[in-house]
């Protein structure tokens, strides 16, 4: 949930929550609220903050273990009770992203454990990851880690599954990007942060702008799209491959025309040829720019298959880009070097780990 948009839009179930909420305070007998209170010194008894992970507007996600298993790691999203023209509540997107991961159960998927009322406050508790995918993409961060091209076939093997998964049942991500791509000790790479996820629309419904992460965005969100669809997920996990072979962030840009215009000095600008739909969307305007310098240039170095892939996810159309479940049967993973399986992929985060612990033992 990098981006805040998805603030309330519901305000009949914020209503009722608000008032339910409200009711148990005010009724001390009521049965509901003793539940609730018992869930808060459940809480405060079970658990002791360990390290804070991450946070936004919203509140803060802490890693945390259990007083009586010590060495039990969870991670605990906490999302802050917020005071809005007299109204009271928590954001939608933090009941959207429990009931959303509820659905889901799968490997490559983080999974929840449970949600409860705080003091003033709403959590989420996850399983614990020990490694977040953004450490490991670009140059300067993943330092002395050797990740292989087999490594990261592995990985995107991993990521994908886990996104075919996602889009089976109906759901798109919005906002794929390497900080909410984890990896636990045993080399199992998970899809997070599921705050800005929702059900595919219905058809006729137009859906929020400006979601995803600007480096990640799909050019069909940057032309402001009223309608889009599973395919721009599929363009965050392309900037992500491209990310992990070049060790930086594929298309970098601190707005929206930055970024179109990144994408477009790579694949060249979209016209009535190769998306003819685009001509037609909100913010379509024609950039000047010369001949593009393709995906095949740029990435030289590496094999064909890979290039190839890469092709099929970052493709400027979203109609003719590559899905989820097709890129899993695409080339690029059958052909030497085969992707990494879990166990190299686990020695990755163990050493991970414990350049991080020497790195914490030895700050002044
Ligand atoms: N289950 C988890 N295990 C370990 N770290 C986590 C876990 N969930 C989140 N984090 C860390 O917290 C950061 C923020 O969490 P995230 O769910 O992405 O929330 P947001 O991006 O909305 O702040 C992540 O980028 C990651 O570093
Ligand atoms: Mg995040």
């Amino acid at each position: 949930m990098e981006n805040n948009e998805s603030k309330i839009n519901d305000e009949n179930n914020e209503n009722k929550e608000n008032k339910e909420i409200k009711e148990n305070k005010e009724n001390k007998d009521n049965k509901g609220n003793k539940e609730k209170q018992g869930k808060v010194k459940l809480f405060n008894q079970r658990f002791e903050k360990v390290e804070f992970l991450g946070g936004g507007s919203y509140g803060s996600v802490y890693k945390v273990e259990l007083k009586d298993k010590p060495g039990e790691y969870y991670a605990l999203k906490k999302f802050k009770e917020y005071k809005n023209n007299n109204r009271e509540g928590f954001n939608v997107s933090a009941i959207r992203e429990f009931t959303i991961l509820k659905e889901l159960n799968h490997e490559n998927i983080e999974k929840v454990i449970d949600i409860f009322y705080g003091i003033n406050c709403l959590y989420i508790q996850f399983e614990y990851l020990e490694c977040v995918l953004s450490k490991l993409t670009q140059k300067e961060k993943r330092a002395q880690i050797n990740i292989t091209p087999a490594d990261i076939k592995g990985i995107m093997l991993q990521i994908l599954t886990g996104l075919a998964e996602i889009h089976d049942n109906g759901i798109l991500h919005r906002d794929l990007a390497p900080s909410n791509i984890l990896i636990n000790k045993n080399g199992v790479v998970k899809i997070a942060d599921f705050g800005l996820s929702r059900f595919i629309a219905s058809p006729d419904k137009p859906m929020t702008r400006g979601v995803v992460t600007i480096f990640y965005r799909a050019p069909e969100i940057l032309f402001e799209a009223k309608f889009y669809s599973f395919a721009i997920d599929v363009w965050s996990a392309g900037c992500i491959l491209g990310e992990l072979l070049l060790q930086k962030v594929l298309f970098k840009g601190s707005n929206d025309i930055e970024i179109m215009k990144e994408i477009f000095t790579l694949l060249g600008i979209p016209n009535e040829n190769n998306w003819p739909d685009a001509v037609q969307l909100k913010r379509y305007k024609v950039f000047k720019g010369g001949p593009a310098v393709t995906i095949q240039k740029q990435f030289a170095k590496f094999p064909q298959e890979c290039r190839d892939l890469l092709e099929k996810m970052l493709t400027l159309n979203p109609n003719k880009r590559i899905t989820a479940k097709e890129a899993l049967k695409h080339p690029y993973f059958t052909t030497e070097p085969l992707p990494s399986n879990k166990e190299r992929i686990a020695e990755i985060v163990r050493e991970y780990i414990r350049l991080r612990q020497y790195a914490n033992n030895n700050k002044v």
